[in-house]
C-alpha cells in the first residue's frame, strides 16, 4: 500500500511522534512509506503546493503524524490543512489515519480535530494512535504500535472505516450588523478583545463593535493577524528555562505586557476547519513560552464566535477544557446563531459581574484532570522545567494525594474500628449522618449569619 507520512512536527526528522511511522516503516518492506516534513516545509506550500498535491493524489493512506499541541494540532498542522482546502485536492475515498505522540492532555480533541477534517474531505476515517511520548521505548508501547498498524491495515483491506457524523445543513448564514449604543464606562476594569477578525468575517467584527459598546468599562482590540510572527512554536523547548522564547519578534513581551495584564479577556473568532483560522493557532502554541504556568489563573474569560458553534461540540471542549485548565472563570459565549445582540447584552454583564466579584466556580473534570496530568509532568521534569516547578511549588499545585498523612491515618483509624463488629452494629445507619455533620455546620453559621 502507499503510504503518505505527513509529518506534521516543527522538528522535522527529530520529532518523537515520527519514530512511531519509521518503526512501522521498518517492520513493513512491503509497503510503500514516504515521508514529507510537512511542518518543517509549511512556508514553502504555502508558495508552491503542486509538490503536495502530487504526493497527496499518489497516496492510499494518509497518515497524519503530528504532536499534540495546546489541545490540538500544531499551527503548521492547522495551516496545511487550510492548504489542502482551499487547493481543493481530491482526496475522497482515501484512507487517512493519524499518531500523535503527546502526554495525553487533550489528546482526544487533537484526534477529532482532524477526523473532522478528514470527514469534510471525503476520505476513509480510521481510529488513530495516541501514544505517550516515551511510548516507543517500551515493549508495550511497540506492542501497541505493532497492534494499531496491524488493526489499520485490516480495515484499509476490508473497507472498515468510520461512520461520518451526520451531515448538517449549513444554515443560511444571517448578516450581523452592530446596534447596540455604547454604554457608559464606569466600571474601573479593562478588557482585552483578542482575535483574528479578517477582512471577511464581518459578523465577528460586528459581535466586537457591539461588546466592546456593551461592556460598562475600557475595552481594547488586539488582532493577532496583525502580530509580525516569525513563525509557529517550534517545540524546541528553549523557553523551559527562562520563560524567553527563541524568536526575536517579542512576542512573549507583547503576550505579557499588553494581553495578559487585562483584567478579563474575550476570544473573539470565526469558526472554519472545526476550530478557526490558523493564525490563533500560531498564537495558542507560541503561549509556550508560559510553560505550564496558570499565569492569568482567576482572570474571567469570556468568547465571541461566529459560525454554528452549536454542531461544534469537540470545539465546545476545547473552550470549555482552556478555562478549566487555566482556572479562569468562563463567562460565557456569544454567537451569531440566533438572538446575537441579547446574547452580546448577556456576555457583557456576566463578564462584568466575573470581574468585579472575582467569580470562581470549581474545576470540573476537565480542569481536574488537566491539571493531575501537568502537575506529575512537571514534578517530574522539574530539573529541566525550572520556571514551571518553582511557579508549582508556590503556587500549592504539588497537591499529590499521598502527602496528606494526617487524612491517610484518619481513614486508616476508621477502617480499623469499623472492621470490629461491634462497633459496625452500633455504627449502622449513623455513617452517612456523621459524614454530613460537619456541612450541617456551615448552614448553621449560614442561618445565624
Ligand atoms: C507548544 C507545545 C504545546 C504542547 N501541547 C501539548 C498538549 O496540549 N498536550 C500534551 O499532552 N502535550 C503537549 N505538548 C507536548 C508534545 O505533544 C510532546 O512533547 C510530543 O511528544 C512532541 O512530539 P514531536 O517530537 O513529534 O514534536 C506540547 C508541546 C509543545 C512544544
Amino acid at each position: 500500500m502507499k503510504i503518505l507520512v505527513l509529518n506534521a512536527s516543527p522538528k522535522g526528522k527529530n520529532s518523537t511522534t515520527v519514530q512511531t511511522a519509521l518503526y512501522l516503516q521498518a517492520l513493513h518492506p512491503e509497503h510503500t512509506f514516504t515521508f514529507l516534513p510537512v511542518g518543517q516545509r509549511i512556508k514553502s506550500y504555502e508558495k508552491d503546493f503542486s509538490p503536495l498535491r502530487s504526493a497527496l493524489e499518489e497516496a492510499e493512506l494518509v497518515l497524519f503524524c503530528y504532536p499534540v499541541y495546546t489541545f490540538i494540532a500544531p499551527y503548521q498542522l492547522h495551516r496545511l490543512i487550510e492548504l489542502i482546502k482551499t487547493d481543493g485536492v481530491d482526496l475522497r475515498g482515501k484512507f487517512a489515519s493519524q499518531i500523535t505522540t503527546s502526554k495525553h492532555f487533550y489528546d482526544v480533541t487533537a484526534h477529532r480535530y482532524v477526523e473532522k477534517n478528514c470527514f469534510d474531505l471525503g476520505m476513509k476515517v480510521v481510529r488513530g494512535l495516541s501514544a505517550d511520548m516515551e511510548d516507543l521505548l517500551s515493549a508495550r508501547g511497540q506492542k501497541e504500535a505493532r497492534d494499531f498498524f496491524d488493526q489499520l491495515l485490516l480495515c484499509c483491506r476490508q473497507g472498515i472505516f468510520a461512520v461520518p457524523p451526520i451531515y448538517v445543513p449549513k444554515r443560511e448564514k444571517q448578516t450581523y450588523l452592530p446596534c447596540l449604543p455604547e454604554r457608559e464606562k464606569a466600571l474601573k476594569k479593562d478588557v482585552v478583545i483578542v482575535t483574528n477578525c479578517g477582512e471577511e468575517d464581518q459578523n465577528l467584527a460586528g459581535m466586537i463593535a457591539d461588546l466592546h459598546a456593551a461592556l460598562p468599562c475600557s475595552s481594547r482590540v488586539v488582532n493577532i493577524r496583525e502580530f509580525p510572527f516569525d513563525g509557529g512554536c517550534l517545540g524546541c523547548f528553549g523557553c523551559a528555562i527562562t520563560g524567553k522564547c527563541v524568536y526575536k519578534d517579542g512576542f512573549d513581551e507583547f503576550l505579557r505586557k499588553t494581553i495578559q495584564t487585562a483584567d478579563g479577556f474575550v476570544y473573539a473568532f470565526t469558526i472554519s476547519d472545526h476550530y478557526t483560522h490558523s493564525s490563533f493557532k500560531c498564537f495558542d502554541d507560541r503561549q509556550f513560552c508560559n510553560g505550564h504556568r496558570t499565569v492569568t489563573h482567576g482572570t474571567p474569560i469570556a468568547y465571541l464566535i461566529s459560525g454554528d458553534y452549536r454542531y461544534e461540540p469537540n470545539l465546545r471542549m476545547i473552550v470549555e477544557g482552556r478555562a478549566e485548565v487555566g482556572g479562569n472563570y468562563l463567562a460565557g459565549v456569544a454567537t451569531d446563531e440566533q438572538d446575537t445582540t441579547a446574547q452580546i447584552r448577556a456576555l457583557a454583564e456576566s463578564l462584568s459581574l466575573a470581574m468585579e466579584k472575582g467569580l470562581s466556580r470549581p474545576a470540573n473534570f476537565y480542569g481536574v484532570g488537566g491539571m493531575k496530568i501537568f502537575r506529575d509532568l512537571i514534578y517530574m521534569m522539574q530539573g529541566l522545567m525550572k520556571a514551571d516547578h518553582k511557579f508549582y511549588k508556590e503556587h500549592g499545585i504539588y497537591d499529590f494525594p499521598q502527602k496528606q498523612k494526617k487524612r491517610i491515618w484518619q481513614m486508616r483509624l476508621v477502617g480499623a474500628l469499623m472492621a470490629i463488629p461491634s462497633v459496625q452494629k452500633k455504627a449502622k445507619g449513623k455513617m452517612t449522618e456523621a459524614m454530613v455533620a460537619p456541612y450541617q455546620k456551615v448552614i448553621e453559621q449560614a442561618r445565624s449569619r
